[in-house]
């Protein structure tokens, strides 16, 4: 089962994680780091950007200069360059800020016409740099991870899918109204997903209760994407009191304010 660690705020989320980065650059300068969109892994952004500019790096990519990263997820059916899409997301929220070499970032094309084709060579790009070493993940309303709807297989690769009715709702925030919010997706699979070697999922809130205590403690089952996170050797799972709140076995978890998480090396 995945490490549970229970933090006070997002803050000392971001910080946890933010470290922890950090250290494996140090060790690791070429590391492969999964990117997440979603306001859960912001804290985390956040905070190296925050760190970039304190040492006067933030138009340089100093530690980062190797990282490779792949994106988990992207809409398909918007225009090239719309301010929603992931790619233009995590290029605001992470690539820029914290100087990263954008042929070193690699998001999936889906402005291609012959789409599954795109997916399949995204996987293929994944496995030619060695695979994802951290993958940061959020987790949504109704159990998604990346959006792997529920329902998807547990194997899956990277493909498009539908998005369900909740999800389009959920994200109806970052456009005008719900009908803008794209129907179709290409995402990494669980399959995929599960290949990294180190798992983070962080989520905050009460909105986020019910998704984390069926991915943790539920059964293992395709209707519950995030329960894949149980089969996988060294997944983390960051969440603050209000998500961690109906947990039953609360009292066996980390709390991030007293100990310091087991990270295990890599
Ligand atoms: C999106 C992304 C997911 C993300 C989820 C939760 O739909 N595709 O990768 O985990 O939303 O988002 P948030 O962290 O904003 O709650």
């Amino acid at each position: 089962m995945p490490e549970i660690v229970i933090v006070k705020d997002k803050a000392e989320a971001g910080r946890l994680v933010a470290d922890y980065l950090r250290e494996r650059l140090v060790q690791r300068p070429d590391l492969v780091l999964g990117l997440a969109t979603g306001s859960s892994p912001l804290p985390v952004y956040e905070n190296l950007a925050a760190q970039q500019v304190n040492a006067g790096q933030s138009s340089s990519p100093g530690i980062f200069s190797r990282l490779q990263a792949f994106a988990l997820d992207e809409y398909v059916g918007l225009p090239p360059g719309h301010s929603q899409s992931f790619q233009s997301v995590l290029t605001e929220q992470v690539v820029r800020p914290l100087g990263l070499l954008t042929e070193n970032v690699h998001f999936p094309d889906v402005s291609a016409e012959q789409i599954q084709q795109a997916a399949e060579r995204y996987e293929q790009e994944i496995e030619a740099a060695g695979g994802v070493d951290i993958q940061l993940l959020g987790i949504g309303t109704n159990g998604h991870l990346g959006f792997n709807e529920p329902g998807s297989s547990l194997a899956s690769r990277t493909r498009v899918k539908t998005l369900s009715e909740q999800t389009r709702v959920d994200n109806a925030r970052f456009f005008e109204n719900v009908s803008q919010v794209p129907t179709l997706c290409l995402t990494q699979g669980l399959g995929t997903i599960s290949a990294a070697k180190h798992l983070i999922l962080l989520a905050f809130g009460k909105q986020k209760a019910d998704a984390i205590v069926a991915a943790v403690e539920g059964p293992i089952t395709a209707t519950t994407p995030g329960s894949v996170l149980q089969f996988h050797p060294h997944a983390t799972v960051i969440v603050d009191t209000a998500a961690a709140s109906k947990l039953a076995n609360s009292s066996y978890y980390l709390q991030a304010w007293n100990n310091k998480p087991d990270w295990q090396t890599i």
